[in-house]
Formats: C-alpha cells, sequence, structure tokens
C-alpha cells in the first residue's frame, strides 16, 4: 500500500513523508492561509495582474494551486494530484481545457508533469473528459467516487487513478438514515472499495485504486493492502503511534469479501 497525504500543508508532508500527496480546492484554501504559503499567495497576486486578463482572482488560484503542487513535489518522491474546479464537474470541453492550462503553468514553472495527476470528479463528463486527457498523455485521478458503476466506467475509460470514497458514504447513512456506525468490516464506504478493488483485479484493469475519504484509522486498517490510500494528517498522525513505517502497518493482502453495502444495512 503506498501511503498518500490528502493535504496541501508543506509542513505536514515533510512530517509524515508520504510518497506521494493528493490536494483539492478546500485543501489548497486551507494551506494557503500557512505561513510557509505567504510569498506564493503574494506572488500568485502579482503574477496575475501582470498578465493583464480580467479574471484576476481566478488566475492568481490557478498559479497558487500549481505553485503549492510544485512545493509539495520538492518534498515527496512521487506524485501531486491537482483538482480542477468541480464546478466545471459536468462540462467536458471546459475540464479537458482546465486541465490542459494546469498542465501548461506546471511545465512553465519547470515541474515534470509526469509526476502530476490531474483530479476531476467522476462525473459521466469528467469521465469522458479524462478519457481525452488520458489519450493525450495526461494522467488523471477521477475523485468524487461512490459508486461500482463510476469505478467501472473509469476503467473502462482507461483512466490512472481512482479515488472511492469511504467516509462519505458513512456520512450519507448517518445523515439519511440515522445510522451511527457499523462494525469496522460491515462499513459501506469500506465495502464499496473493496468490492471495486476486487473487481479491478479479477478483471486485469490497470486503473490504480486509491481509498480515500476517511473518518478514521478503522477504515483506513480495513482497507491496509490497498493500491493507495490517501490519508489527512490527524489520521495520519494517529497512524503513526509507533516506530513502525507506516507503509508496513499497511502491507496486508486484501482480505475483504465483496459483499454488497445493500446487505449490511438490512442486518
Ligand atoms: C481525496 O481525493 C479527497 O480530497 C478527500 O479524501 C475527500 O475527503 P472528504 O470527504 O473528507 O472531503
Amino acid at each position: 500500500t503506498k501511503v498518500v497525504a490528502d493535504t496541501g500543508d508543506i509542513e505536514a508532508i515533510r512530517q509524515y513523508q508520504p510518497v506521494d500527496a493528493t490536494t483539492n480546492p478546500s485543501l489548497i484554501l486551507k494551506a494557503a492561509a500557512l505561513p510557509d504559503y505567504q510569498p506564493l499567495l503574494k506572488e500568485s497576486i502579482e503574477w496575475a495582474q501582470a498578465q493583464g486578463e480580467e479574471d484576476i482572482a481566478a488566475l492568481a488560484c490557478d498559479w497558487l494551486t500549481v505553485n503549492i503542487g510544485k512545493a509539495i513535489l520538492d518534498v515527496v518522491p512521487g506524485l501531486v494530484s491537482t483538482e480542477v474546479d468541480a464546478r466545471l464537474s459536468f462540462d467536458t470541453e471546459a475540464t479537458v481545457k482546465k486541465a490542459q492550462k494546469i498542465i501548461e503553468l506546471y511545465r512553465s514553472i519547470g515541474v515534470d508533469t509526469d509526476r502530476v495527476l490531474i483530479k476531476i470528479a467522476s462525473t459521466w463528463e469528467g469521465i469522458r473528459a479524462a478519457e481525452t486527457l488520458e489519450q493525450q498523455g495526461i494522467r488523471c485521478n477521477l475523485t468524487l467516487l461512490f459508486s461500482f458503476a463510476q469505478a467501472k466506467a473509469c476503467a473502462d475509460a482507461g483512466v490512472y487513478l481512482i479515488s472511492p470514497f469511504v467516509g462519505r458514504i458513512m456520512d450519507w447513512y448517518k445523515a439519511s438514515q440515522g445510522v451511527e456506525r457499523f462494525a469496522p468490516e460491515e462499513d459501506p464506504g469500506v465495502l464499496s472499495v473493496s468490492k471495486i478493488y476486487n473487481y479491478y483485479k479479477q478483471n486485469g484493469f490497470k486503473t490504480v485504486v486509491m481509498g480515500a475519504s476517511f473518518r478514521n484509522i478503522d477504515e483506513i486498517r480495513q482497507l491496509a493492502g490497498c493500491d493507495c490510500l490517501t490519508i489527512a494528517p490527524p489520521l495520519l498522525d494517529e497512524l503513526s503511534n509507533s516506530k513502525e513505517p507506516l507503509a508496513h502497518k499497511l502491507q496486508k493482502p486484501f482480505e475483504i469479501s465483496d459483499r454488497q453495502p445493500e446487505a449490511i444495512t438490512e442486518s
């Protein structure tokens, strides 16, 4: 299992030494307030103003996102995921354009773009955009993925990586079904990821499975053995309370059966 940090916080990335990191617009916004990034924040506005275009805020935002991505790449040995604004999630063409723009910006600051994954919501339109981008050699991380159908469509489209969510599935059970908890091995988010993982492996799909959106370390432990797990710093902290390297703790054969979450809710 590859340990991935789900954060833009460079200090946390230095501390936990993940292989890769994932960001999204809210993580970038949070990171932008950190002292480490204050010089970049100022530069982003100056850079955007110098472009002579109208939407200075949007330009500054793109520049900052990409420069935070570069700062992360200077610390991790692997990949960084940079997300396309979710407001474009239902527009294939706009998503492709935005992804190409992000890649161009990375290139303009000397980043090896083979180390960048473009994160895109797993809507039908997003999956079509990813299919086009993958054909152009731009690797994608399909996020906001909650169902087997989305995962199947992503694999068929040849995307490099998917981020099936765990915690947000449980969030839904809590909010709309009044369910407080499941046993860790019966957590519907965990079962969703395991079903997808097992299907991919059994059918020879190369798309990487990265469990995401964790709410507690039980969920993470259940999914040890998955290709990658992206974990926020507070949970990395909880998991790190021993000398054994984190990646070793998460190495085990993937043992979870592919029971359906629906069956669990009935019990
Ligand atoms: C990963 O792709 C996402 O950024 C993240 O795991 C989402 O987690 P959340 O459900 O806590 O927002």
